[in-house]
């Protein structure tokens, strides 16, 4: 079993004196996944995407934000149970994913030594719905491991915020499946808050994120992996985080909310610059 720590109070992070993001070599978009259209998640398509499980079976979603760290939701983060991380998963029935004869390494599987849940989260109020775990050794990235992009420069959050055509990701069941063995994307949109309001009675919380989608996102399994989308900065096209899958209901139908990765930036970093303990 692994720490668990609450952590609410921010340690001090002076945001001007980072770059534009986490990692800076990250939110790696590959050729098909700069040509697709479909939902479908290519076999190469999400490398960050994190397969958290106990023996095997699926608990929650995460990413992959730096060597040492997944991102997560804080629901999927309890005391009662002791979760592994593979990562370069996209089949989770096979060892080895391939498409045709284009086959990825084999997914590996890392320990946590600690995992920070946002101390502001309750199973009740259901805010800060925000985690991280850290894991037993650095990851090294390999060409089905690679970290997605958080942004840390915070002049750039308008630019976020305006985004509203996004993907989510995830190996939730579908509606009409029992379980989903293979990475799916889906198209979602960014809504105005009142359309969760309405459907969840929760007042407007400036760290939640409404999204409507057709059925199937936010299903059980889907939590704590990301919504994001691909962007223009600096002449390179990367992949940013800009939500993380928080709660929808049973149905796994429209709309549903996600944790606004940007607002919990500070908090972010704070967990982060605490490797040394
Ligand atoms: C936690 O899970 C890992 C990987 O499955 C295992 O090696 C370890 O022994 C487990 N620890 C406990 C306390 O169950
Ligand atoms: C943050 O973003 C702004 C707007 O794009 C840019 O002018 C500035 O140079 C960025 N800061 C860093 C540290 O990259
Ligand atoms: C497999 O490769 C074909 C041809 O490049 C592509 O159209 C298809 O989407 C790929 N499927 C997956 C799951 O990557």
């Amino acid at each position: 079993m692994y720490w668990i720590l609450l952590l609410t109070s921010l340690l001090p992070w002076h945001p001007h004196a980072t770059a534009q993001f986490l990692e800076p070599d990250c939110g790696y978009m590959s050729p098909e996944a700069l040509q697709n259209e479909e939902h479908q998640a290519h076999i190469s398509e999400s490398p960050w995407m994190a397969y958290l499980h106990k023996s095997g079976e699926l608990v929650c979603g995460g990413t992959l934000v730096n060597h040492r760290f997944i991102l997560t939701a804080a629901h999927c983060i309890r005391e009662d149970e002791n979760l592994t991380v593979r990562l370069g998963e996209f089949n989770s029935l096979t060892s080895i994913d391939c498409n045709g004869s284009d086959c990825l390494p084999p997914s590996e599987d890392f320990e946590i030594d600690v995992a920070f849940r946002h101390g502001g989260y309750s199973r009740t109020n259901r805010i800060h719905d925000i985690g991280l775990l850290r894991l037993a050794k650095s990851v090294e990235y390999k060409v089905h491991i690679k970290p997605i992009c958080l942004i840390t420069n915070t002049t750039l959050q308008p630019k976020i915020e305006r985004l509203h055509r996004l993907v989510a990701t995830g190996w939730g069941r579908s509606p009409s499946e029992a379980a989903n063995h293979i990475l799916k994307s889906i198209r979602v949109t960014r809504v105005n808050w009142g359309v969760c309001s309405k459907t969840y009675w929760v007042d407007r919380r400036r760290d939640q994120i409404c999204v409507s989608h057709e059925s199937g996102v936010s299903c059980s399994g889907d939590s704590g992996g990301p919504m994001g989308q691909a962007i223009r900065l600096d002449g390179r096209v990367l992949f940013v985080q800009v939500g993380i899958v928080s709660y929808g209901n049973a149905e796994c139908l429209s709309p549903s909310v996600f944790t606004n990765v940007m607002e919990h930036i500070d908090w972010i970093m704070a967990a982060l610059s605490t490797t040394h303990i």
